[in-house]
């Protein structure tokens, strides 16, 4: 079974497909000024002047094209700025240059300081299983503007003291975390912290910049310029060597290029504190030597960045500031890396000429020269309280001397986690659903193909059935048909691709980029436009191609059914696609399906089913839609059919086909209600569900 860390980090579906990081945006209150009059969201920290976000008098346009006087560090950013804004294939890792004069250019950050005592994080391990202590009361301290590695074994425990540490876990954990040695709000907390996880969970369909923009769009809100954002944005690509990849779609990014841009992404509000879980793997020698130093600079600003690793190599270990050594939830060493050796002599395990110290930690660690050795770590360490291997001992501020130091931070009012309104977080969502729709070959061109492409061989098989009295009954067929096919195609294109979609949105909406109601809104505003415009494709073609009652009204009618019918179909997929992973729920969708299509009256009608499960006929909106069709096209008194294929025409009279299928067809407009108030059932189920799920993972 995953745990919930994992089922957060796979999407809540255990596959894993997709993924990218966690970023938390801003305490703004200890920055909250205004530049010139300008007035900044709240719960985000201002840009500051161009200029000086610039450090230069340079001005950029919108297009990114610098003008003016400039420092030479500026007169390199309009250079490369003038140069590129087209697409670009992925050059190798090797070509890639940090613009680290770009660094000057964020704000920096008043360093936090973050300690944790008898930490330990208890998970249940499920109904009658009991719970597993997975850290053991652990203590640490990471000091501001350091980049902290947290290393261990696999299974040591390196990610759950991650997810504790930044506000991610929160059930079953115990224990304080002090900031600046005051007790850790979580709400502010977050504001000022990112996480970005191991998997870069980010938007295929869209470029780099558009990604940056919208990321810019949701975490600075509407009171930041265009051209503020811009420079930001331009400063960050610079900064992390992806300006000349801004044209490039997300999906076609190298693995180190799609971390550097979760690193950007998050990196928009600027964030003080970061969390990385394993930025380094599945990325080559040098481009973990990149992704490190580039942390390194951001530490110079006062960031503190805790990362885990995996065995880094010598030279990788020595970029990092601070070491956390983990065995089995147990603090085995805690401070500076140069201290490491002389501490492993010092606990009489003296690390072998020629080894890495990174490895022969993480052996010992393993328990491979021994668990007793293990148990000396741990005491040497006092399970983390202990100091002494610092890089600087005496600099160490104990908690009442970072109290002092810092004042009592402010506190916002908002309630809100999230930096932007309601209504920017619908208008920025439904842009970018606006740009992923047109690039998206399954739920849009697909789907618009398979619509038309299934509407020709309906018609193609049941042409001329609407306008024949011998073929009533391969109308009625063809009716069914139809339903079924609106209701299984959005339901299970939806419940096939929402688990994907499901990953993006736990992660940003965990990243406080958007609240839940704003993502559900969006999400239905932009189905709106392809569910009408596919349906409305479907029925003209079959309509015509059958040679359906040739009125208006029928014909709307017909399509308003049809119309109804994919709403529900992708409410139910919905549902199921919200609460199952892709392997349960394309098993269950097609499997819940067939009890709708048995009560439908479609085979069995009506009236000869058994009167202990006429309950069943309220509740199966296919029967909704058979009725509704049956009404639109038999109904409102339908005429004499035309008998010209057959001597004899059974069912000429619409009526006598009306009775022996137990149909009045006077019911389009109950039809309707009940179809909507499925589609608003299932759509309130799917967000209760969606909200459940956010919860539990955490
Ligand atoms: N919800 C849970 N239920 C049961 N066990 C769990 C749960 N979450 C974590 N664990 C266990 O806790 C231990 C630590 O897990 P964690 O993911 O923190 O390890 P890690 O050090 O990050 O390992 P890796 O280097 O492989 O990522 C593992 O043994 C894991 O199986
Ligand atoms: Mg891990």
């Amino acid at each position: 079974m995953l745990n919930a860390r994992e089922q957060f980090f796979n999407g809540g579906n255990g596959d894993g497909s997709v993924a990218a990081g966690l970023g938390l945006g801003i305490e703004i209150t200890e920055y909250g000024v205004s530049n010139g009059g300008r007035v900044y969201n709240t719960t985000t920290v201002p840009m500051t002047s161009a200029s000086s976000w610039r450090t230069t008098t340079t001005t950029t346009n919108s297009t990114g094209n610098a003008t003016a006087s400039t420092t030479p560090s500026s007169a390199q950013v309009s250079s490369s700025a003038v140069v590129t804004k087209t697409p670009l294939e992925p050059v190798a890792e090797e070509d890639v240059h940090f613009d680290t004069d770009a660094l000057s250019n964020l704000p920096a950050r008043d360093p936090v300081d973050i300690e944790f005592k008898e930490l330990s994080l208890t998970v249940n391990l499920g109904f009658n299983r009991g719970s597993k202590e997975i850290l053991h009361n652990v203590n640490g301290k990471f000091p501001g503007s350091q980049l902290i590695a947290i290393m261990g074994p696999s299974g040591a425990g390196k990610s759950t003291l991650l997810d504790a540490l930044s506000g991610f876990k929160t059930t079953g954990v115990d224990g304080s975390i002090l900031l600046n040695g005051r007790r850790r709000d979580l709400p502010s907390f977050r504001r000022m912290s990112c996480y970005i996880t191991q998997d870069d969970r980010l938007q295929p369909l869209l470029t780099v910049n558009e990604n940056m923009h919208i990321a810019a769009d949701l975490k600075l809100g509407e009171n930041v310029s265009y051209e503020e954002k811009e420079t930001r944005i331009e400063d960050i690509l610079l900064l992390l060597g992806l300006y000349d990849h801004d044209q490039t779609l997300t999906m076609r990014l190298s693995g180190g290029q799609k971390k550097r841009l979760s690193i950007a992404m998050e990196l928009i509000n600027n964030p003080t504190v970061m969390f990385l879980d394993e930025p380094t793997t599945g990325l080559d020698s040098s481009s973990c030597t990149k992704v490190l130093e580039l942390l390194k600079k951001l530490t110079s600003q006062g960031r503190t960045i805790i990362c885990t690793i995996h065995q880094p190599t010598a030279k990788l270990f020595q970029i990092f500031d601070q070491v956390y050594v983990l065995s089995a939830g147990n603090c085995v060493y805690q401070g500076g890396t140069e201290k490491l050796v002389p501490f492993l002599q010092a606990v009489d395990l003296p690390c072998p000429m020629y080894h890495n110290p990174a490895d022969y930690i993480i052996e010992l660690a393993c328990g491979e020269y021994g668990y007793d050795k293990i148990d000396t770590l741990k005491s040497a360490t006092e399970n983390g309280s202990c100091l002494t291997w610092f890089n600087n001992p005496s600099a160490v501020m104990r908690a009442e001397t970072l109290m002092r130091k810092n004042p009592i931070p402010r506190r916002t009012k908002t309630r809100s986690l999230e930096n932007t309104s309601y209504t920017n977080q619908c208008s920025v969502l439904l842009r970018r659903g606006y740009i992923k729709a047109k690039r998206d070959t399954t739920m849009t061109h697909l789907r618009i193909g398979v619509n038309i492409a299934v509407a020709i061989l309906f018609g193609a098989i049941y042409d001329h059935t609407g306008a024949e009295g011998s073929r009533v009954l391969d109308n009625y067929n063809l009716l069914f048909a139809i339903l079924m096919h609106h209701s299984m195609t959005t339901m299970m294109l939806t419940v096939l691709t929402f688990p994907i979609e499901m990953s993006i949105l736990l992660k940003e909406h965990f990243n406080r980029w958007y609240s839940l109601k704003a993502y559900y809104t969006s999400m239905t505003l932009v189905d709106l436009p392809i569910s009408i415009i596919s349906c409305f494709l479907f029925t003209a073609i079959i309509y015509l191609w059958s040679y359906q009652p040739m009125e208006w009204v029928r014909f709307w009618m017909f399509f308003a059914i049809s119309l109804l019918t994919v709403f529900v179909g992708h409410s139910f997929g919905l549902m199921i696609g919200a609460w199952f992973d892709v392997t349960n729920g394309t098993f269950l969708a097609p499997v819940l399906t067939i009890p709708q299509m048995m009560f439908a009256g479609f085979g069995v009608t009506l009236r000869d089913l058994p009167s202990y499960l006429k309950w069943g006929s309220h509740v199966s909106y296919l029967r909704y839609g058979l009725e509704g069709f049956i009404a639109a096209i038999y109904g409102l008194d339908r005429g004499v059919l035309p008998c010209d294929e057959a001597p004899y025409c059974h069912y000429r009279y619409p009526k006598k086909f009306l009775e022996e299928i137990t149909m009045s067809g006077d019911q389009f407009w109950n039809d309707v209600l009940a179809l909507s108030a499925m589609t608003v059932i299932f759509r309130l189920i799917s967000f209760i569900v969606l909200k459940a799920k956010i919860k539990s993972v955490r």
